[in-house]
């Protein structure tokens, strides 16, 4: 990130003359620098548009430059990047320039150019640039009043341009406009995400107030949670580890404003806070949480707050048990460890108590019963089909889910469909629970991409 000590810049494999040129002109920059492929696989996916102010790559990190173009533009389409060498043999600027950099410069020849690059991208350059979220608009409203700015990316000029500003909507000419040019996503300003997530809540709830039928409404409401898996699961499961975090963080923000109904009390990142969550970071109880109360709207659930806040909980009391015990699936408890393991959803009430929290008690049924099983062989009671709670079984599927599709620094475990047929097969969840949610991942199969086990990204 740009902060005031210096001007972020990226250098990837520039020959020593280049280096030394760049270094000279661009005075007071902060540089990170790449000198080979080993380094240069290790570092990309953590870049992104507003990290450095402009990118300057060369021949010399044994990197196939069309390669090179392709990686940077994809992870940061904005950033100002620009291939510098002194031996015009090794590029064919064309092509490079076709694959996302801004410019091709051959030194000594091209010095002024580099000269006012520099100058414009890198000292002058837009230090405070915005950076913008890429976000699905659920049924965007035609007239709606937005409270925040909405933004198009054109990627042929690789510009935002302003759709609609504070206060104002996106107009039904707007909206065939970007139809028209097949511009499928909008974005938003980071600083305006909050506003964007309430709006998207807001419009969650009252989605299909109109309709006629509860039929239509639970369509209605099933499209746009699918939609919302699809963020998140379409981006991480190319192993995408940065995109797909934001997606989920993304939609924990329209979840949380879901449930607490836009309350500005806060208590659901109170909630986070009092399980030492600090909401930014990729954990299981936030995880569990969100994609619970989304299975609940999902399904047509008449309290998906509940559902997100068992989903807090339910495993706060592992802390209690030995570390080996703490984060892993119940899958993988070996079996003399097992009635300690059982012990943690009741442990987890207790640290709940203990905290003055007061949950309903249809959250303590599902925090005690998350362990159960439809087949009767959970823990650790071993409850019968009929006895364990609907919140219970859609808390354990999240659970579950969570573990299975666990998103890994370059990989996801399963993808979506692949976990559900494994929680199917394992007799945890009533069928009836099971049959609805497969219903919300349908979309995800037809596409049919998302097939392989542990897609590597390397
Ligand atoms: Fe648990
Ligand atoms: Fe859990």
């Amino acid at each position: 990130m740009s902060d005031e000590s210096g001007y972020p810049v990226l250098l990837i494999g520039l020959d020593g003359p280049s280096k030394a040129e760049v270094e000279s002109l661009c005075e007071g920059a902060l540089y990170t620098v790449i000198h080979d492929a080993t380094e240069f696989e290790k570092a990309f996916e953590s870049w992104q548009d507003g990290m450095f102010n402009a990118v300057f790559a060369g021949s010399e990190a044994g990197l196939p430059a069309n390669e090179l173009a392709q990686v940077l533009q994809n992870q940061c389409p904005e950033t100002k990047k620009f291939f510098v060498a002194t031996d015009p043999k090794v590029w064919e600027p064309r092509l490079l320039l076709k694959n996302g950099f801004n410019q091709c410069l051959q030194l000594p020849l091209d010095r002024s150019l580099l000269k006012e690059a520099c100058l414009t991208y890198v000292i002058t350059g837009e230090k405070k640039k915005r950076v913008y979220k890429g976000v699905r608009v659920l049924d965007l409203g035609e007239g709606d009043r937005l409270d925040f700015e909405t933004y198009a990316f054109l990627p042929l000029n690789r510009k935002y341009i302003k759709l609609s500003a504070k206060g104002e909507g996106l107009t039904e000419k707007k909206l065939e406009k970007l139809a028209e040019n097949q511009v499928g996503q909008v974005f938003v300003d980071q600083k305006d995400m909050a506003q964007f997530y309430q709006y998207t809540a807001s419009k969650l709830r009252s989605l299909g107030a109109g309709a006629v039928s509860s039929t239509e409404r639970q369509e209605k409401l099933r499209e746009s949670v699918r939609g919302l898996f699809q963020d998140i699961f379409d981006s991480s499961v190319k192993g995408d580890f940065d995109h797909g975090k934001e997606m989920i963080s993304q939609v924990e923000g329209i979840i949380s404003s879901y449930v607490t109904k836009g309350a500005t009390s806060q208590w659901y990142k109170k909630l986070l806070s009092s399980i030492g969550d600090t909401g930014d970071s990729y954990s299981h109880a936030s995880n569990v949480s969100t994609v619970a109360a989304l299975f609940a709207i999902g399904i047509g659930h008449p309290r998906p707050e509940d559902i997100a806040m068992a989903g807090l909980f339910h495993d706060l009391g592992l802390t209690e048990l030995p570390v080996e015990l703490q984060s892993i699936p119940e899958w993988e408890v070996k079996p003399e460890l097992r009635e300690l393991f059982y012990s943690h959803p009741e442990r987890s009430m207790n640290r709940v108590k203990m905290k003055r929290i007061i949950v309903p008690p249809e959250v303590e049924k599902a925090i005690l019963q998350h362990h159960e099983k439809w087949s009767g062989k959970g823990g650790p009671k071993g409850l019968p089909a009929g006895r364990i709670s609907d919140d219970a079984m859609i808390l354990s599927f999240a659970d579950q889910f969570d573990y299975l599709t666990r998103l890994e620094e370059g990989k996801r475990h399963l993808s979506p469909l692949e976990a559900y047929e494994e929680i199917k097969r394992n007799g945890s969840i009533n069928p009836e629970i099971l049959a609805k949610i497969r219903r919300l991942l349908e979309k995800e199969a037809s596409e049919g991409s998302h097939g392989s086990r542990a897609e590597k990204h390397s």
